[in-house]
């Protein structure tokens, strides 16, 4: 019922398509066809609705608080896709009749929807369904479908209701006060609402035609208005063989948009610009939209096509899809905006940004779009209030990042999530009290971004600001240890969410004296340039007198050392003392989190069990402060007792394995978090897509099998491809130049596609190259000295 492939040939690795109707199922295509652009997130529910459907159309940013002890959460906006059609007086509706064929393709190329039917009603009348739908790229603020009818055996009566309906909620939440609702014409519509407690007014308009044979008809509709709704009804009398066409424009605005939000709205000025620009596009009519769209697409794809040469078609796809998707996940036209665990693509996780976006996310922007990456790495500025009074709150300097953030960088995580087996209680999620590592890894991607690009101007406004914040966080948060002569950070979760309340999580640790010593070197640079950003940053921050601190604190941070023997690094304190369990039946679980039926969050504490990858995400972070037969051994030790209950643990295990040549593990490992979404598990994604595990599919290809990684300003290109694959060539960005890397079995290339000044030093497989135009080096010769 999912297939990976078109009905031509030139669909290949570009086309996913549904097969059969099955309405058990609706929740994964849902998700994994769900269009947008940044700023819109259409989830792919069908035109007729079913019960265990979930139409969510979300605006990245507009988060509204239901009620004070909610979290915020990304309010569900106004439906205009529903279409009831009534065939013959009986509603269309795949539950019944027969379905005599039946395909829905996803085109990655443009991102649009297909599906057409073949369907007998119940008094045994055939009918031709055609459904095209997209979400314009060209355009933020606009979608567009079209449905295609044609009686077949014998004339019939259609109607068709359409209309913008409001009624919708978040689960049973519904985040909006009534507006106005309005019919113009008895063509256009509008729909205005506005969130709870945030204040934003949402504008929702549409406007449609109906043909004919291509040829308009001029039937008046009939108006109807409900609670929260506002529609028109179409009906037609439409004879064998003839196709009666709707097509459909809708655009949502809201006061939060930056035009907006910045000069405020003024009485009706968002509605009338709102029924301008649609009656606007209206006039173009849905053809050319629909093709502004695909120019769009087709210029994203020229600039970041990926190529995979492999035995395995998917793979090719399963890129091209993880692309995709991190495009209508990304609000790239706002830094007040970031990306959520889920995207725009479901309610899971309530749109709320996590480590997922600096650890998994932004690498594929710093390498492919740097200018998106920066509106990323802004985002934590324009939150950095937030995580300043976080600390404040908590008894700390500096500032501390929310585990889950969202408008103003305060604390997002819910209180309370799913039930205790043991206790029957709800279980408290301690994530957003004591995971902490998140102000770490924000410092980090804001490092990662300026080493990767160069961008001087970001740092000085931005950038400095944030590692000074995060280091005066870390310095205060240390405990220090009478017993050990060391300063300890205790009672933390670290990656592995299986272990809450432990004490010196490697992970943690590490990377809290990264931040530290990154600040030290930052501010030393600083210093002795005395230049005015040294000079604001004193009067604002006192570097000088933190220097000292963050001097006097980094040398005795305790980080736990590999074992001379094993070279095994303690998770935690003490991880290693925790009972060995047999844990083959959750490791080959269908469905991930199995071992929660068992065991509750205070039992898993006390088992060598694993959710994720932990320890193995530094190695990554941090490569060359530890040697390759510590990240082997860890590998090994670690890896059988992960579940990859989280869907980012999978492509970093990949990624690591490519670092220690376990290469067909690692392909593995590729193959598996590629399907995390797209494979045929047909619940693994119902709230929504998992961000990181798309990130890490681009990851687990670039920077595991591409080897791209970058350490202090200097690419490194460690290429080596898996068996199944003959050829991988990408795009990549560094420093404000565009290269384009194609690595075989036999050579590695690089070519220069900018012209920038002056000669580029890489790292190919540990020798220095100087790049001008282009480098060859031989794969034979990287492999012998390996
Ligand atoms: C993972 C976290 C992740 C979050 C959002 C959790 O299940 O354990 O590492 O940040 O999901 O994706």
């Amino acid at each position: 019922m999912i297939e990976y492939k078109g009905l031509s040939a030139l669909d290949d690795g570009w086309v996913i398509a549904e097969t059969a109707f099955d309405a058990r199922f609706l929740g994964k295509f849902e998700t994994i066809f769900c269009q947008g652009n940044g700023y819109l997130g259409l989830r792919a529910a069908t035109e007729e609705s079913y019960p265990s459907e979930k139409r969510n159309l979300f605006v990245a940013g507009s988060f509204n608080r239901f009620a004070n002890q909610e979290v915020t959460e990304l309010p569900n906006a106004a439906d205009m896709v529903q279409l009831e059609i009534r065939l013959n007086g009986k509603r269309f509706h795949l539950e019944k009749g027969i379905i005599h064929s039946y395909r829905r393709e996803l085109d990655l190329r443009q991102g649009e929807i297909r599906r057409d039917i073949l369907w007998e009603d119940e008094q045994g009348d055939l009918f031709k369904m055609s459904f095209l739908r997209f979400v314009s790229l060209h355009d933020r603020h606009l979608m567009g479908m079209r449905v295609e009818i044609t009686p077949l055996s014998n004339t019939a009566e259609i109607s068709i209701c359409s209309g913008i309906n409001g009624q919708k909620t978040n689960s049973g939440a519904q985040h909006f006060v009534e507006g106005e609702r309005r019919v113009f014409d008895k063509e256009l519509l509008q729909l205005t609402a506005t969130t709870t407690e945030s204040k934003i007014e949402f504008v929702h308009t549409c406007a449609r035609r109906i043909y004919e044979r291509g040829v308009r008809l001029i039937t008046a509709p009939a108006p109807s208005m409900d609670r929260r709704s506002v529609s028109l009804t179409y009906k037609l009398k439409a004879e064998v063989g003839k196709c009666i066409t709707l097509d459909k424009v809708a655009s949502v605005h809201t006061s939060l948009d930056k035009e907006w939000s910045e000069q405020g709205t003024v009485n009706h000025a968002l509605q009338d610009t709102a029924r301008e620009y649609l009656n606007k596009a209206a006039e173009k009519g849905f053809d050319r939209l629909l093709n502004e769209n695909e120019q769009a697409w087709k210029s994203v794809w020229a600039k970041t096509n990926i190529e995979i040469k492999s035995s395995d078609s998917f793979d090719q796809l399963a890129i091209r899809f993880a692309q995709y998707h991190l495009l209508l996940m990304t609000p790239a036209h706002d830094s007040r905006f970031s990306v959520g665990a889920k995207g725009l693509t479901g309610e899971g996780y309530k749109g709320h940004v996590f480590w997922d976006t600096e650890i998994f996310i932004l690498p594929y922007f710093l390498y492919m779009n740097p200018q998106t990456a920066r509106k990323l790495v802004e985002y934590r500025y324009h939150t950095l209030n937030g995580a300043r009074t976080k600390a404040r709150d908590n008894g700390y300097r500096g500032a501390m990042y929310p585990w889950e953030s969202a408008a103003t960088g305060e604390e997002e995580t819910p209180e309370w999530g799913p039930v205790d087996i043991v206790t029957g209680k709800p279980t408290f999620i301690w994530t957003g009290k004591i995971e902490q590592h998140i102000t770490a890894d924000v410092a980090y991607g804001v490092w990662h971004y300026y080493q990767a690009t160069g961008d001087q101007e970001y740092m000085d406004r931005y950038g400095y600001e944030i590692i000074f914040e995060t280091a005066t966080f870390w310095a205060s948060r240390l405990e220090w240890s009478d017993k050990e002569q060391k300063y300890h950070i205790c009672d933390v979760i670290g990656p592995d969410e299986y272990k809450e309340h432990v004490s010196n999580n490697a992970f943690t640790n590490y990377m809290a004296y990264w931040n530290m010593t990154k600040a030290i070197e930052c501010s030393r640079k600083l210093m002795q340039a005395q230049s005015d950003v040294y000079l604001t940053l004193e009067s604002k921050l006192a570097l000088t007198e933190r220097l000292k601190e963050w001097e006097d604190k980094s040398k005795q941070i305790y980080l736990p050392q590999p074992d001379m023997h094993s070279f095994i690094i303690p998770q935690d304190d003490t991880y290693l003392n925790k009972q060995i369990i047999d844990l083959k039946k959750y490791r080959d679980q269908e469905q991930v989190a199995s071992i929660l039926a068992d065991y509750s969050m205070t039992q898993l504490s006390e088992i060598q069990v694993s959710k994720q990858a932990d320890i193995l995400v530094l190695f990554y972070l941090l490569e060359d402060w530890f040697s390759k037969e510590t990240k082997a051994a860890n590998w090994h030790y670690y890896e059988p007792k992960t579940l990859h209950d989280s869907s980012l643990s999978l492509s970093t295990h990949s990624m690591l394995a490519s670092d220690v040549n376990e290469l067909e593990l690692a392909y593995d490992m590729f193959a598996k978090a590629a399907r995390i979404d797209l494979g045929t598990n047909m619940h693994s994604c119902d709230e929504g897509i998992h961000s990181a595990s798309i990130g890490g599919i681009w990851k687990t290809a670039i920077m595991g099998f591409g080897g791209v990684r970058s350490w202090e300003g200097s690419l490194r290109l460690n290429s080596k491809l898996p068996q199944a694959w003959e050829r991988l060539s990408f795009p990549l960005a560094w420093q404000g130049e565009r290269l384009q890397v194609t690595v075989t079995r036999s050579k590695l290339e690089v070519e220069r596609l900018t012209s920038g000044f002056g000669e580029l030093t890489l790292l190919i497989h540990g020798r220095e190259y100087v790049l001008r135009d282009r480098i060859v080096t031989d794969m034979k010769e990287a492999e012998r000295s390996e």
